[in-house]
């Protein structure tokens, strides 16, 4: 029976892709190499040391192509130039050789459901050029009982608002499951598949590393365009997202272009099922993995996405539990907390005021000892926090900027201070304040002015301070993402939730047998500022305490107090 489960190395299945951590940068935000305020490509290479020796194998790096910025380049104009602010083609291509040089690889960003309303392609679609003509998706609107029009259908942009705009050059309406400049591309055109298909290839040919694949199953549009239900999550979602192409498309792009290459691909995926996400990227799906999003949503208040509701940890180990042992067989976990879209993962899950550091080393070692890829933001190796968004001229963010509007419409009041702790708590903006480089004027981000808020806290937060400090934030990430690379039974070991029903503890196994010897990793992290005493249901002869956020000498696993936030990483032997 045992040694069934002992496999050799050539079963493990390895990946490249699946021993990598993956750093994420926003370019906007990370450094300004010319002192204009925003950051660039030139500030991303003055700063590759620091990404490298943090360990990390695999940069994704959120889009920098042409765009009139609308969505912080989202919306793309072009394809096959470099946004000005960020650089140039040859700025981009010394980048790519940097990164390489440093033994690490380079993940674009890849946003093909919908373009810039500055695109050529639309710009020629709303002209009625024959070329064009399908590129979106277009349609007469309706009218009311009143004889006033109203657009083709209830859907909803995901940034507030009918996700239809009636544009006054061609005399219709396109729909923009986003913002208004953006408008979704219409993928049942044969050309246009075959131009994103190309546009593809043009950037593999580059020697870039992968893609990563924005709200890629919504590509599909169900026929007819049906109403969706109003008091889904998002209205018309059922009719958009993992629609009756989704699967055809993708096979055709990896038969014809990404398998012809050894590139990483993920999938960002709204309202992503275990039993989608193997369909997707499973051992025979078309993609390597996919970003779901349900513990993104713990902190709603009744499913609702601006409000600030309270999480439980039984929670987020069901939904942990659900992805673990769902995707243990067939298909590969992604594991992150943070993003560009998200709020800083310490004001949401930790104690950014008692525990910052405790809590933020914590979180951390959730997302680099579970089975999967850790993809890791930047800033959140510093354990940066949300910001206050005191007033609304401060943000940024065209979707808190929308709903904000929104919100204040339907509590029908009109003083921001009245929406301000949700929005401020919400706003993508928290994860977009520039990167804490240092206690110097502007966080060392830019000599400039910025083009978003910098965190005051930057004078205790930075990466200067902590790069020295072995108790660091920075520090206990360094090494744990050592360990995960030095450690087969981290990246390939199977999961085990060992106190699955506990309120504040999370503890788990990782364990693996290979012709070279079995591995076994236990991790127990308690999410929570008071004290616990637990007796954990693990069997071993000895245990080596690898990793601890807090300043102990080896103890036993067998019976354990832990501190607020104190997360343990032990080594185990038989
Ligand atoms: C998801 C991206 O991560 C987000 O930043 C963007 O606004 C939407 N997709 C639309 O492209």
């Amino acid at each position: 029976m045992m040694s069934s489960q002992i496999l050799s190395d050539g079963e493990l299945d390895r990946e490249w892709w699946k021993e990598a951590v993956v750093y994420q940068i926003y370019p906007r935000s990370f450094s300004d190499g010319d002192g204009d305020g925003v950051g660039d490509l030139q500030g991303i290479i003055d700063r590759l040391d620091y990404v490298a020796d943090l360990g990390v194998d695999v940069i994704w790096l959120n889009p920098v192509y042409d765009s009139p910025q609308e969505d912080n380049g989202y919306d793309i104009s072009d394809y096959r130039t470099i946004y000005h602010e960020f650089g140039t083609m040859a700025d981009w291509e010394a980048l790519l050789e940097a990164v390489h040089d440093r033994d690490m690889r380079l993940v674009m960003d890849l946003v093909v459901n919908h373009t810039s309303d500055q695109h050529e392609w639309f710009q020629k679609s709303r002209q009625r050029d024959p070329a064009y003509e399908d590129y979106y998706i277009w349609r007469e609107g309706d009218t009311d009982e009143d004889g006033e029009p109203v657009p083709p259908n209830n859907w909803e942009s995901f940034f507030g608002g009918s996700a239809w705009e009636y544009d006054e050059v061609r005399g219709e309406y396109y729909l923009h499951l986003y913002d208004t400049s953006q408008p979704d591309l219409n993928w049942r055109n044969d050309a246009v598949r075959q131009d994103v298909f190309d546009t593809i290839e043009w950037w593999l040919e580059k020697g870039i590393d992968g893609f990563r694949m924005d709200v890629i199953n919504l590509l599909s549009k169900v026929e007819g365009l049906p109403d969706g239900d109003p008091d889904s999550e998002w209205t018309g979602s059922e009719h958009f997202i993992d629609g009756p192409e989704m699967q055809s498309y993708l096979t055709a792009l990896d038969e014809a272009v990404l398998s012809n290459y050894d590139v990483m691909t993920v999938g960002e995926m709204p309202q992503l099922t275990v039993e989608s996400a193997r369909e997707y990227a499973g051992t025979d799906g078309p993609l390597d993995m996919a970003f779901h999003f349900q513990h993104t949503k713990l902190d709603y208040d009744d499913g609702e996405r601006w409000s600030v509701g309270d999480w439980s940890l039984p929670e987020l180990k069901t939904i942990v539990d659900r992805w673990q042992d769902g995707l243990a067989a067939d298909g590969w976990n992604t594991l992150y907390w943070e993003n560009h879209d998200q709020p800083r993962s310490v004001s949401r899950y930790g104690d950014p005021e008692n525990y910052r550091r405790e809590s933020a080393t914590l979180l951390g070692t959730f997302v680099l000892t579970l089975r999967g890829t850790p993809y890791i933001y930047q800033g959140q190796e510093l354990g940066m926090t949300n910001a206050d968004w005191e007033t609304m001229d401060a943000l940024r963010d065209v979707d808190a900027i929308n709903h904000a509007r929104e919100l204040l419409e339907r509590n029908g009041v009109d003083e921001y201070d009245d929406v301000r702790e949700v929005v401020g708590y919400r706003t993508r903006d928290n994860a977009r304040t520039p990167m804490q480089w240092d206690d110097s004027r502007n966080a060392g981000f830019t000599d400039g002015d910025p083009w978003i808020k910098v965190n005051p806290n930057y004078r205790e937060i930075n990466a200067t301070a902590q790069r020295t400090d072995e108790e660091s934030v920075y520090s206990y990430y360094r090494r744990l993402i050592q360990l995960r690379s030095d450690r087969d039974v981290l990246v390939y070991g199977d999961y085990t939730d060992l106190l699955p029903g506990h309120e504040t503890v999370f503890a788990f196994t990782r364990s693996l047998s290979t012709d070279a010897g079995t591995e076994r990793v236990l991790v127990v992290l308690h999410f929570d500022d008071g004290t616990e005493t637990i007796d954990l249901p693990v069997e071993y002869a000895d245990a080596t305490l690898r990793e601890c956020n807090y300043d102990r000498d080896d103890t036993d696993p067998e019976m354990v107090t832990l501190a607020p936030y104190e997360a343990r990483v032990y080594e185990l032997f038989d």
